[in-house]
């Protein structure tokens, strides 16, 4: 292992941990660079696969040209291959113009296919074309066009488990997993943690002009027996919830328990938390971190959720207060609204007096615009009865509107709402856009 190699990339990217797997993992990033062969990073979620790609390609004779780094989770299976290899303009309804998709920008760069456990089963097999013969086809063509791209996936999916249960192309895996790079659990890394917390709470502090936090002996302890779930991410939203929230800035093992943070070293957890051959990638394992990521998404979705509601339910009453009482009436004691899903004023009048940007915190109010009432004057009542506007559906006619305006560019949509095209995907998505 070339220790100096390692530690100027630790430096660069702000890797933190002297952990020998840690090392390792740099090291095989390193050596792997210069060449053209593909590499597979597996480890759990939250390990920091993502930083060793870039690695590799800034290491590598492509650094000059583009990385892309691609979350092929987040990727609605409708637009993954347009995505991926681009279409042809007319393609499908919602393909206003002709796309390029990431293997033809990305010709003679990088493309990071994160969490590539995801991808469906269809685009597994253009992947396998492109990666064997530099072959691809654009949605809805026929001609077939030549690209030079190194790939560099990751995974936290239990790829041989997959693999049995028909969900991935075993071809396919051979062929990423040319080089494979095991990044380690943090549970593993031992007094690395400790330096962690301590980076953690330094960058923290620096960032809002506090005091950082310290530990005591007994929460070092602690730190080492607990078995991490969400790894670094989790350590790291542990360390910033605590250097904010907590009164006290020497934090004992107490404090830490206070936070979830428990002594797993007993027992059966513990046996194998501890295990050095634990296979980290078990099947158990595997469908324990899907549920656990999952069960995050939905509480951090309906969180959004909530606020979005509970933004919209204020802007409203606000709204509603410079409307008639008459009006006030009719909106909130309509018999056939009892019992219904939370519904809101008409439209036109929440759009002129309160117009809303989508970002990626659900809606944000603008500042209030004067209530121009000569706007609503053609406002026909009994439509207001029989069409209020959910929170969805006014999300869903901005996102209509917006991409109408931009020709179905979906990055440019995307930009104008604030939001991010991930979310702009599965937001088309999830409203059951076909575009
Ligand atoms: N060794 C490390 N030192 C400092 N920060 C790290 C380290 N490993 C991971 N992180 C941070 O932890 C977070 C999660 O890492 P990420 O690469 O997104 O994980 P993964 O892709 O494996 O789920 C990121 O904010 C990353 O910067
Ligand atoms: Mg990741």
């Amino acid at each position: 292992m070339n220790e100096k190699a390692i530690q100027q990339i630790k430096q660069r990217y702000g890797i933190v941990g002297n952990y020998e797997g840690l090392n390792r993992s740099i090291d095989i990033a390193i050596q792997v660079a210069p060449t053209e062969l593909s590499v597979l990073i597996v480890g759990e979620s939250g390990v920091g696969k993502e930083t060793l790609p870039r690695i590799i390609h800034d290491n590598s004779t492509r650094k000059h040209n583009k990385y892309f780094a691609i979350n092929c989770g987040s990727l609605p299976e409708g637009t993954i291959d347009s995505e991926l290899f681009g279409h042809k303009k007319g393609s499908f309804t919602g393909a206003l113009d002709d796309r390029e998709g990431y293997f033809g920008v990305a010709n003679n760069g990088t493309l990071f296919l994160d969490e590539v456990g995801e991808l469906p089963l269809a685009t597994q097999a253009r992947l396998l074309r492109v990666l064997e013969t530099g072959e691809y086809i654009r949605v809805g063509e026929s001609e077939v066009r030549k690209t030079n791209v190194r790939i560099v996936a990751a995974t936290n999916v239990n790829m041989q488990k997959a693999i049995r249960e028909g969900k991935f192309r075993e071809d396919l895996y051979y062929r990423l997993n040319t080089i494979p790079i095991s990044v380690p659990p943090l549970r593993e890394r031992g007094r690395d943690i400790e330096l962690l917390f301590r980076k953690f709470a330094y960058d923290i502090s620096e960032k809002y002009h506090i005091e950082p936090v310290r530990l005591t002996d007994d929460a070092r302890e602690l730190l080492l027996k607990y078995k991490w779930p969400g790894n670094i991410r989790q350590l790291r939203n542990l360390t910033e919830q605590i250097s904010i929230i907590s009164q006290e800035r020497e934090i004992t093992a107490g404090i830490l328990k206070e936070y979830g943070v428990t002594d797993d070293s007993q027992g059966e957890t513990g046996l194998v938390l501890h295990s050095a051959n634990r296979d980290v990638h078990s099947a158990e394992a595997h469908s324990y971190e899907k549920e656990r990521d999952m069960l995050f998404q939905l509480l951090s979705s309906i969180g959004k959720e909530v606020k979005d509601l509970k933004e919209l339910v204020h802007s409203n009453l606000d709204n509603m207060q410079n409307a008639s009482q008459e009006n006030y009436r009719v909106f909130n004691e309509e018999p056939a609204n009892v019992g219904a899903p939370l519904q809101y004023a008409h439209p036109q009048v929440i759009q002129q007096s309160h117009p809303y940007i989508v970002n990626d915190q659900g809606y944000q109010p603008q500042p209030r615009m004067p209530y121009n009432t000569n706007n609503i004057q053609d406002v026909d009542i009994e439509t207001i009865e029989e069409a209020p506007m959910s929170n969805k559906e006014l999300m869903k006619k901005n996102i209509i509107d917006s991409l109408r305006r931009n020709n179905g560019n979906r990055k440019k949509a995307a930009a104008e709402l604030e939001i991010s095209e991930r979310t702009l995907y599965r937001k088309i998505k999830d409203y059951g856009l076909d575009l």
